[in-house]
């Protein structure tokens, strides 16, 4: 009975009974490029401090981030913009099997959204496949130092037009994309996973 339970896909448990929700492929990529659930449930957290709010993911990958916190957070919203439309694909089947109505996948490229519409954002170095040859997800996109300038460039740009007040959380980010604007309200002991209001 515990083993099943453990095992059923989509558990919150762990995260490698969660990621039973995908195929074997998209599970071997979890450690190096989605959120663990212990990260996504912090910075949901904080994201989703009143009933109501808006939040994106920059970069949703197979939706694991947008999946935990629609689960713990149901009076907010959370939408998750991806690129490959693979993985668009399987977050869009997870939701399915996990019935969550608060979130919401859409494919495409995050500089084609209107940001103001948020109130949050979360950032897991979405860019940070753009500087380095190994360890890519696929190779369906493109790739280049250039893109990874203009994309950080771009997300600063929109994130020091957002309203004061707006939330920003970023792991493993290199900080290029956060504004001063941002002020560092809170971070976790290793320093990976950082929380910003906007002044
Ligand atoms: C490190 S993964 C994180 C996935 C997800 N946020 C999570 O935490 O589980 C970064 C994702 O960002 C996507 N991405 C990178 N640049 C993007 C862009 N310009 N627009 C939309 N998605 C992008 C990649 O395809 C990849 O799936």
């Amino acid at each position: 009975m515990q083993t099943s339970t453990l095992l059923k896909p989509g558990n919150y448990v762990n995260d490698a009974a969660f990621d039973w929700l995908y195929p074997e492929k998209i599970q071997q990529l979890s450690r190096r490029h989605w959120t663990p659930i212990s990260i996504a449930k912090t910075a949901a957290r904080f994201l989703a401090n009143e009933p109501g709010k808006k939040i994106l993911d920059i970069g949703s990958g197979v939706g694991k981030f947008c999946l935990v916190g629609a689960r713990f957070y149901p009076e907010s919203t959370f939408f998750g913009v991806e690129q490959r439309e693979s993985l668009y694909q399987q977050a869009m089947e997870a939701r399915e099997v996990m019935q969550l109505r608060n979130t919401h996948f859409i494919h495409g490229n995050f500089t084609e959204l209107d940001l103001s519409a948020y109130d949050g954002f979360y950032f897991y170095n979405s860019f940070f496949e753009n500087l380095v040859d190994q360890d890519q997800i696929d190779n369906t996109v493109e790739q280049s130092t250039s893109l990874y300038n203009y994309y950080s460039r771009y997300l600063f740009k929109q994130l020091e037009k957002c309203a004061s007040g707006t939330r920003l959380v970023t792991f493993h980010s290199l900080e290029d994309e956060v504004p001063p604007c941002y002020q560092l309200v809170d971070t976790s002991m290793d320093l990976m996973l950082k929380m910003w209001i906007r002044r």
